[in-house]
């Protein structure tokens, strides 16, 4: 599909996004292991989403969908899984992929994961290898390193880990691994990563102690089913953040925004850059969480230099602040960010290849890039490299450029933001 942008004058008002992907991949699967059954309200329905929802299904979890964004799960108890008669397709989705293969590793039977060519291409041996450390079978493509995956799960061993990268997929599927019989499990991390399993987890009655970046699975031996409402997903968010900052005369209000610190790393961002941004009416929400309705208007913004301790909260919005940096004085730096090679696409190659087609002063570096602003973008025909990050990063792009921006591979925000062209560019023609 393809989309021809048309600029808004400016960005005003109040404008709602869908529930976090994070979170609703989360919820989906811990509330099939409760006890008893969870209603998830404002659901992510997305692709991403949906494939952890299939999955799930696959493995003998009724899931009833009562509207479009609200879930019924029937939780099956955390013994309650059953091997699946098919391989489990986890569509495009890195964290479907990655949390299930070490959720299935502390099962006792067979499974096979795959997904789309983007997901096949990318690294499992980083959950692979601690899960075979606690003793479950695991093999897949490339020695070890890409899906499709085979996993013979059984009875695990604690873990103690450090983690090489920070990574919450990684952590995740630890922590998933070790559930049903891996307590005492400790994982190490050095930068923080978002946190939102261990938060879910300890709101579902399980014990986790946290210190010192040390995640300890203490124990439990049940999941409580959930209530709850899945807040905004903030990365959504920024995209409309940025679109304000940048473009003349914008303010706009985001309501109910999960503003979890792990998941604020482009807000503080853009607010070191200058911009007027702000989180108000911040309270306390389901599963641990912390929402609050974000503002923002535009203000003239100056470059910064991104080190790798501030990538992790940043990582997914980092293609994006290489576009608002485009608008701001002076350099902006990008180093440490190397994962960005490794997501649905090469990142980093992708916004540099589509950002100098528009104009940008834009350097490609090994962990980065470098931009020096301000610089006045073109409209151009942009490949969105079946990437949604990328696309809605371009989006944006296109709001501040002289002329027609044209996205090929527009279809790709469906996996995170399916609404995305009807928020962005309503007047829009998409082909
Ligand atoms: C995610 C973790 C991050 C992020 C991804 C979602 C998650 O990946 O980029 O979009 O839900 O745990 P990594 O864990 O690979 O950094």
């Amino acid at each position: 599909m393809e989309i021809t942008i048309t600029p808004r004058k400016r960005w005003t008002g109040r404008i709602a996004v869908p529930g976090d992907k994070s979170i609703s991949h989360r919820a989906a699967i811990l509330a099939a292991l409760a006890e008893g059954d969870s209603l998830i309200e404002n659901f992510l329905d997305s692709a991403d989403t949906n494939a952890t929802v299939r999955c799930l299904e696959a493995l003998g979890v009724e899931i009833r969908r009562m509207d479009e964004e609200t879930l019924l799960v029937v939780g099956r108890g955390l013994d309650g899984l059953r091997e699946s008669q098919e391989v489990l397709h986890c569509g495009n989705s890195g964290t479907t992929l990655r949390l299930l293969t070490g959720l299935l590793a502390g099962f006792n039977f067979f499974s096979v994961l795959t997904g789309d060519a983007s997901l096949r291409s990318r690294p499992l041996g980083r959950v692979i290898e601690p899960l075979k450390k606690m003793g479950a079978k695991l093999m897949a493509r490339h020695d070890n390193e890409l899906a499709p995956v085979a996993v013979q799960g059984g009875k695990l061993k604690a873990l103690k880990y450090k983690l090489p990268i920070p990574s919450a997929q990684v952590k995740s599927a630890i922590l998933l691994a070790a559930l049903r019989h891996g307590h005492g499990t400790e994982i190490t991390e050095t930068i923080p990563s978002r946190d939102h399993t261990e938060r879910m987890l300890a709101a579902m009655g399980m014990k986790l102690t946290i210190a010192d970046g040390k995640i300890t699975l203490d124990g439990g031996n049940k999941l409580e089913a959930l209530r709850a409402r899945i807040p905004g997903d903030i990365s959504s968010a920024s995209y409309l953040m940025a679109a304000a900052a940048i473009v003349p005369g914008s303010k706009l209000e985001i309501p109910s925004v999960c503003v979890n610190p792990t998941r604020t790393g482009f807000f503080n961002l853009l607010k070191r850059m200058g911009a007027n941004v702000k989180i108000e009416s911040k309270k306390n929400a389901d599963l641990g969480e912390d929402v609050g309705d974000i503002l923002c208007e535009t203000e003239s913004l100056t470059g910064i230099n991104v080190n790798p301790e501030q990538v992790p909260a940043a990582i997914d919005e980092l293609p994006l602040l290489a576009v608002v940096a485009t608008q701001a004085y002076g350099w902006t730096r990008v180093t440490g960010a190397e994962e960005l090679r490794v997501k649905e696409s090469d990142r980093i190659a992708g916004v540099v290849e589509g950002l100098q087609k528009m104009g940008a002063r834009i350097e490609e570096k090994p962990g980065g890039f470098a931009v020096e602003g301000p610089s006045p973008l073109q409209g151009a025909r942009l490949d969105c490299k079946g990437d949604h990050r990328l696309a809605m990063a371009f989006a944006v792009a296109a709001q501040v450029a002289k002329g027609e921006t044209v996205l090929e591979g527009a279809e790709a925000v469906d996996v995170s933001y399916p609404n995305f062209w009807s928020v962005f560019a309503p007047a829009s023609t998409l082909v």
